[in-house]
């Protein structure tokens, strides 16, 4: 029978990097998934909806939701939940869909 915890508390000790995150600097744990990173601290949502711009933040961490799509050092519709937190990273929250490029279609 398994009794022991599945999830550990980080140490305080733990090695941390430092990231931004809306354009404001954020230190947090090392090795862990940006979402994680980002719920370490109290940022509030991290996204709005694009259907009704209702506010969300990472919910089920494991990459099903989607409530944790932010952008990425400009690249949007990020999973947080499934992306390793790096040195120096630039994180914003996502509002709604991100624009699409369709290239060459205005040509046609
Ligand atoms: S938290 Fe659910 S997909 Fe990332």
């Amino acid at each position: 029978m398994l009794t022991d915890a599945l999830f550990r508390r980080l140490s305080s000790a733990q090695h941390c990097v430092q990231i931004e995150f809306e354009g404001a600097p954020l230190k947090v744990p090392a090795g862990v998934s940006l979402a994680a990173a980002l719920l370490t601290h109290d940022l509030g949502h991290t996204r709005e909806s694009a259907v009704n711009g209702r506010p969300g933040a990472a919910y089920c961490l494991m990459g099903v939701c989607f409530e944790c799509l932010v952008e990425v050092d400009g690249q949007a519709n990020c999973q947080a939940c499934l992306v390793q937190v790096a040195e120096g990273m630039r994180v914003r929250r996502q509002h709604g869909a991100r624009e699409l490029l369709i290239g060459g279609l205005e040509d046609e």
